[in-house]
């Protein structure tokens, strides 16, 4: 059954313990007021920790992923309100989207349709990002005078070559899913009737995967990149060891399966953690 948020601007089922989140306010192409980013930090809170949860799926009602920021009721209307509450407003949008990059549960982003700007806050946030060929990504911030701020920039330097950051910043063009996959700023694009349908069948691989190791695994991914190499490697050895002290038996379940049953081969797919003994 799908549920709306306490002010309706965002939607979820968990259906196969997959939640389907969904900016929902199609008739403003998704973009993001303060009311939608409390919805969504109260629609995070909710999922984060229930059992029957173990992916999350971003997408967008409508034609939109998400248009960014609202122009009238986070931009104009804000700044009209003074400094204070300015800051009050990016503090929520930050919030939710910094609780996303580092979310407990594996997390996609299913890019339907528009994607702008802010957009590319929650984007990044996503630790995977699927799009159709016929969604459109751009930083248009230049293209109504502004930087394009929020952290927008950092995700286009973070995930494209410096040229491409440079270009797509400066000149407010857009690009489509295939060449956003090209570039990497999402994992794959794929024509719209076949997304959802990838994204289950990813999300159902993730499901498969024990949960600390995953959540240990993406956390890693986003730290070591700013590590020197040593730091890099006492960080992992200490994050491998808290791991363990979360779930000392995964592990030890996926050796005896490959070493001593022979089930299963590590190289080509996950261990049967149902057969793990409490
Ligand atoms: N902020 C505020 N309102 C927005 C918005 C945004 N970022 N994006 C869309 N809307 C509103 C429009 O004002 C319009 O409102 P109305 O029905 O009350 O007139 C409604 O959403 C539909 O938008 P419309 O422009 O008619 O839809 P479209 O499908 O023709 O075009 C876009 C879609 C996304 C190309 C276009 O809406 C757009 O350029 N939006 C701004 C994108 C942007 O620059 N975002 C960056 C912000 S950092």
């Amino acid at each position: 059954m799908t549920e709306t948020s306490t002010n309706g601007t965002v939607t979820y089922d968990v259906i196969d313990r997959i939640a389907w989140v969904r900016f929902n306010r199609p008739d403003k192409r998704n973009c993001m007021s303060p009311t939608l980013n409390r919805d969504m930090m109260e629609v995070l809170d909710l999922l984060e920790f229930r059992d029957d949860v173990g992916v999350l799926v971003l997408s967008g009602e409508g034609t939109a992923w998400s248009a960014g920021m609202d122009l009238k009721e986070y931009f104009r209307d804000t700044e009209a309100k003074g400094l204070g509450a300015t800051r009050a407003v990016q503090r929520e949008a930050y919030g939710w989207w910094r609780r996303l990059r580092w979310y407990q549960k594996a997390t996609i982003a299913m890019v339907n349709g528009w994607c702008f700007g802010g957009g590319y806050g929650p984007l990044f946030a996503c630790d995977l990002a699927f799009a159709a060929d016929e969604a459109q990504f751009g930083l248009s911030e230049i293209n109504w005078g502004i930087l394009p701020g929020g952290g927008a920039t950092k995700v286009a330097v973070e995930l494209l070559p410096f040229r491409k950051a440079m270009y797509h910043a400066m000149m407010g063009e857009n690009v489509d899913g295939k060449t956003a996959a090209e570039w990497g700023l999402v994992n794959e694009s794929l024509p719209l009737d076949q997304l959802k349908a990838r994204v289950t069948e990813v999300a159902n691989v993730l499901l498969k995967k024990n949960p600390v190791a995953l959540k240990a695994t993406k956390d890693a991914v986003r730290r070591v990149g700013v590590l020197s190499y040593d730091d890099a490697e006492d960080y992992l050895i200490r994050a491998q060891e808290a791991a363990n002290s979360y779930d000392n038996e995964g592990r030890k379940e996926g050796i005896r399966q490959f070493i001593d049953d022979k089930s299963f081969k590590p190289g080509l797919g996950a261990y049967d953690r149902s057969k793990q003994k409490a």
